[in-house]
């Protein structure tokens, strides 16, 4: 049940000394959410109140992203959240490289595969980095892209509009078309999929049969 290994995966975060940010941590953000949400968002890493709480995104970030899945038709309790690192940086830094690399391979990438999303919201550079490598995040905000069977959706960081008034229109625009955007994702995976009138020639049917195709 991927229930059950994200909460695994979550104790595991809770514990976690493999790298430098433990040693700065109040607690661990694990992330949460349904472990069969057809969203994860991600954003880069716990702040001050995301420290203390143990809960991703609970303090003005947190409550502009509210405002933001509300647009989208959404509330919090129907995706997953979760961050690039799982402990804050000291002074809210940025994460270094080798932080990001650790964190990511234990337990974001984890989540990501048992929660098997169909879309992915990135929140910020950083985590835009994880799946777009080398892009620009002002020119491709908002435009998803197919990566590994899924859509990642990158979207500027709510702090970022928070503090530059005029993100926001953008990130609003953004967080709007993410129904449309999470009913092209369905549509693509329902087309992939064998449909039960035509099955994939992979069963039942004798091999002469297949050798035709
Ligand atoms: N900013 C983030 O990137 N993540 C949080 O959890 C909170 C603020
Ligand atoms: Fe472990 Fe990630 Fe925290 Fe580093 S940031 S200590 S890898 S949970």
């Amino acid at each position: 049940m991927s229930s059950e290994i994200i909460q695994l995966i979550a104790q595991d975060v809770r514990s976690c000394t493999l790298c430098g940010l433990a040693a700065g941590r109040t607690r661990a953000v694990p992330g949460e959410g349904p472990a069969d949400a057809k969203i994860i968002l991600i954003g880069e890493g716990p702040g001050y109140h995301e420290d203390r709480q143990g809960r991703p995104f609970v303090g003005q970030s947190g409550q502009f992203l509210d405002d933001l899945l509300a647009m989208a038709g959404l509330a919090r309790a129907d995706v997953f959240i979760a961050n690039v690192v799982k402990c804050r940086p000291p002074q809210n830094r940025d994460p270094l490289p080798d932080e990001v690399a650790i964190c990511t391979e234990n337990y974001l990438y984890r989540q990501i595969e048992a929660i098997n999303p169909q879309v992915i919201v990135t929140l910020g550079r950083f985590s835009m980095s994880l799946f777009l490598p080398g892009e620009r995040i002002m020119r491709i905000h908002g435009q998803p892209r197919k990566v590994e069977s899924r859509l990642i959706v990158p979207m500027l960081h709510p702090a970022a509009a928070l503090h530059q008034p005029q993100n926001r229109p953008l990130i609003e625009a953004d967080f709007r078309s993410l129904p449309a955007i999470l009913a092209r994702a369905e549509a693509e995976q329902a087309a992939a999929r064998p449909s039960p009138a035509r099955p994939m020639p992979d069963d039942d049917r004798p091999l002469e049969q297949l050798s035709m195709f």
